[in-house]
Order: structure tokens, then sequence, then C-alpha cells
């Protein structure tokens, strides 16, 4: 029997390409050229799976690739995926939820602390050749200790945050879709409605998925019910939160800063105000980077995405497509 064909739309671990090459044919990118929609679709057109497409799986493209049968994203966020149009053209998505939830959940605490610290901005201060006697008052910043962390979404990072916190003596309060008994119980963790987490947290750290529902989630009306005094910090998606209002709290001091590691658009654009701001940090969407973590999920994708093509079947196809009621 031929075996499965399959693309590679961008740089994997080798480990997940040698996985890939053992049960598939497979074409892989050459991911050292910008590849445009045209070319794309010149790829796909035979193809049963495409592995870490980088960019929508919606009816545009599938509409090219009458025989692809699942999608694989070397990620959690799977906001790519038009679930409707995947739907309808019977092609399955899968994720990597899991693997990663520890490694992100560093980056959001490196990202309280530092932003509450003021740790970059002193970092180049000091660099400069600032470093003056008797300016500790300078770099004043916020204790993070025995402060208040609100989680909106308790998924699995959700979780992984509160474990950390809990080490930090923080109060830690949170917003759900479904409440989350065994959280509330292991990490002391008091569910509020919305509006209350984000009106009562020193550090406030959103961490829903991307979808219609959570876009623009945090915008002008949230911003102006947080404290003066506190933190933004998202390393979901950069839609959750409403850019163009961020922007605005922070130049009229709503709130005292951010930390963001995603952005409403990524690259981020140069001229983007967040990076002239000293009380924001600015992280290239780096929650899941280390070569650990990266090899993990892509060995977790290529797996997902070769079992589907084997099986038609794989506990990483993403809830919505499996016509399961979602957890989180
Ligand atoms: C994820 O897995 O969704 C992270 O943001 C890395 O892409």
């Amino acid at each position: 029997m031929d075996k499965p064909k399959v693309f590679i739309a961008n740089e994997i671990p080798r480990e997940a390409e040698e996985y890939i090459g053992e049960h598939c044919d497979y074409i892989m990118w050459d991911f050292t050229k910008k590849k445009t929609f045209q070319e794309i679709v010149q790829q796909i057109k035979d193809v049963d799976g495409i592995l870490e497409v980088g960019m929508k799986i919606d009816h545009e493209l599938l509409k090219h690739a009458p025989k692809l049968k699942v999608a694989s994203n070397i990620s959690v966020g799977y906001n790519n995926f038009n679930i409707e149009d995947m739907k309808e053209m019977g092609v399955l998505g899968t994720n990597t939820p899991g693997v990663l939830d520890n490694t992100v959940a560093d980056i959001i605490f490196g990202l309280i602390i530092s932003s509450a610290r003021r740790i970059v901005e002193s970092d180049a201060d000091t660099k400069a050749g600032n470093w003056e006697k008797g300016q500790m008052d300078k770099f004043f910043g916020k204790d993070v200790h025995h402060s208040t962390l609100g989680i909106i979404g308790m998924g699995r990072i959700g979780e992984a945050v509160a474990k950390r916190a809990l080490g930090f003596d923080m109060d830690i309060i949170y917003y759900n879709r479904n409440r989350k008994p065994h959280a509330e119980e292991k990490f002391k963790a008091e569910y509020m409605e919305m509006d209350k987490v984000i009106q009562n947290a020193d550090f406030l750290v959103v961490m829903t998925p991307l979808n219609d529902e959570t876009h623009h989630l945090i915008g002008e009306r949230e911003l102006q019910l947080m404290k003066k005094d506190a933190f933004l910090i998202n390393a979901s998606r950069g839609p959750v939160v409403d850019e163009k209002a961020l922007i605005k709290a922070l130049q009229e001091e709503w709130i005292a800063g951010a930390g963001l590691d995603v952005y409403e658009k990524e690259p981020i654009d140069k001229k983007n105000p967040l990076l002239s701001m000293k009380n924001v940090v600015t992280l290239p969407h780096i929650g899941s980077g280390t070569k650990k973590t990266r090899d993990e999920m892509g060995v977790v994708a290529a797996k997902a995405l070769v079992e589907v093509l084997q099986t038609g079947d794989s506990e990483y196809i993403v809830p919505e497509l499996r016509n399961e009621k979602k957890e989180d």
C-alpha cells in the first residue's frame, strides 16, 4: 500500500521529521524562503496531511487540497483552524496540549517578575553605564510575593501558573467558563466572576484560547476596571486583548504596566508604541521556546498526524472536531 503523503510547511524538530519519514512520503518546504499562498496551494494538491502549516486552514485553502485528511499544529493554540470549514470538508486538526504547560508557565512567571520588578528596564540602564550610588528608588517596583494573582482561563497552563504562585504566597483568584473545584482545593484558588477577578488582581494573567468568544475579551472597559498599580500579562494569543485599548491604558496610566509574549500582529510592527514603553516587557512569542519542549511538541504533533492517517482517530484531535464538549 502506498504511504500517505504529507506536506511539512515549517521548520520542525529532527525527531519529528524522522518519525514522519518512517511512516509517510513527505515534501518539506525550504524554510529559508517566504511562501506565498499560491506556492502553498501547489504543494497541497495531493497531500493527505499537513504538519505545522502556520496559516489559516479554511475553505479558501481546503478547496485546493481535495485529499487532505488532517492538519497538525505544533502548538496548543489552534485559532488558525476554521472549525466550521474543516467540519464541512471533513478535515481533522490536531494540537499539542500538555507537553508545554510548565514551559509556558515559566515564561508567564518571568513576565510577572520582570514587569513588576522592572528587570528589563534596569538591566538596560545598568548596561548603559548609568548606575550611580544612592539611586535605589529609581527602580522601585511592586512586590510579587503576597500579592493577588488573577487568572482568566484556568486550563492546564493556568494551573501550572497557580502552582508557581503558591510558592510566592500569592492569593489566587480565577475565572473560567466552568468552575474547577480541584484547582480551588489544590491551589486555594477562589472563583469569581470575570469582572471581580479583573478588579482585584495585582497581576491579571489571561490564558484563554482565542476564538470568537474571547476575541478582545480584555478591552477598554476591562482595562478601566483594573487597579491602577496592576499589571496585565498575556502569553496566550494577542487578539484576546484589544491592543489599541491596551496602548491607551498604558499611555493614560490606567494600569502600571504589561508583560507580553503575544500581539495582534506577529511579528510585531516595528512602529508599535508598545515597543517604546518602559513599563512594558515585550517578548517575541517564545512561551513554549525551549529546545526540549519544542522537540517534544514536534514529536507529539508528528505522531498525532500519523495516527489520524492510519486510524482516523487520535487523542490530540481538537475537541470541536471530535464533537466533544470543551472542558476548559
Ligand atoms: C502554543 O503552543 O500555542 C504556543 O503559543 C506556541 O505557539
